[in-house]
């Protein structure tokens, strides 16, 4: 399941995981974790070598139950700080770092395994399962997705969580390691005029499609 932020990624997925017995694995959170990491590090977000000597220092540990997402670096619990704008707003600058990109790459295919599994993220139809048996790319229109995100985060507010949406969606698409795109044979689904339950209806009759 890829597409930008605030299309509606991680509540279908872990809505389509629960509904279908699959485990759940938010890529998202993995390149958050790192940049908390680096934050409390202090290693220079402006300088990409700085990023990528450190890129395999921090220790994560993902969970993939869809209703109640775990992520914990070096131990600690890092599921509600990752969400906090100081490392919203500087994690496209680690996640476009190839050593970043490497490194997650190899736990979350270790992490996929055999399947069973859906993935949210930016690159996942396209770089880490090419060959996933169902692809789904989310999009939203800016205002639905501003709200939506806004909703999520900490004290945000609309204005500053589109011009946030907007900076990363920039830097996501147009960076040269494993950009935002949809893959050739991934299903589009525009959310916008649908309600959650409606959008997770319609992938699940996708995976269901795809078993035959
Ligand atoms: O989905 P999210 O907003 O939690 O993702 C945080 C950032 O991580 C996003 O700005 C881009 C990056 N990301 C990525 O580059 N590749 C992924 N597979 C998932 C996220």
């Amino acid at each position: 399941m890829d597409g930008p932020s605030g299309s509606g990624k991680s509540s279908t997925s872990r809505g389509v995981a629960t509904r279908l017995g699959l485990r759940y694995l938010d890529t998202g959170a993995q390149f958050r974790a790192i940049t908390w990491w680096m934050l409390r590090h202090g290693v220079d977000l402006d300088d990409p070598a700085a990023i990528a000597a450190h890129a395999g220092d921090p220790v994560l540990e993902s969970g993939t139950d869809p209703q109640a997402p775990m992520i914990t670096v070096d131990g600690t619990d890092v599921a509600g700080p990752i969400r906090e704008q100081e490392v919203t707003s500087v994690v496209s600058a680690v996640s476009a770092v190839p050593e970043v990109r490497a490194r997650l790459l190899r736990e979350q295919r270790e992490i996929i395994g055999a399947g069973g599994i859906v993935v949210e993220g930016r690159d996942i139809g396209t770089v880490v399962v090419p060959d996933a048996p169902v692809k789904v790319f989310l999009t939203a229109e800016p205002d639905a997705r501003a709200a939506r995100r806004t909703a999520e985060l900490a004290g945000a507010t609309v204005e500053a969580t589109q011009i946030d949406l907007i900076r990363r969606d920039k830097a996501d698409s147009g960076r040269a390691a494993a950009p935002l795109t949809m893959a050739e044979d991934a299903h589009h689904i525009d959310t916008t005029p649908f309600t959650l339950d409606e959008v997770i209806d319609q992938v699940v009759t996708l995976v269901e499609k795809a078993q035959g």
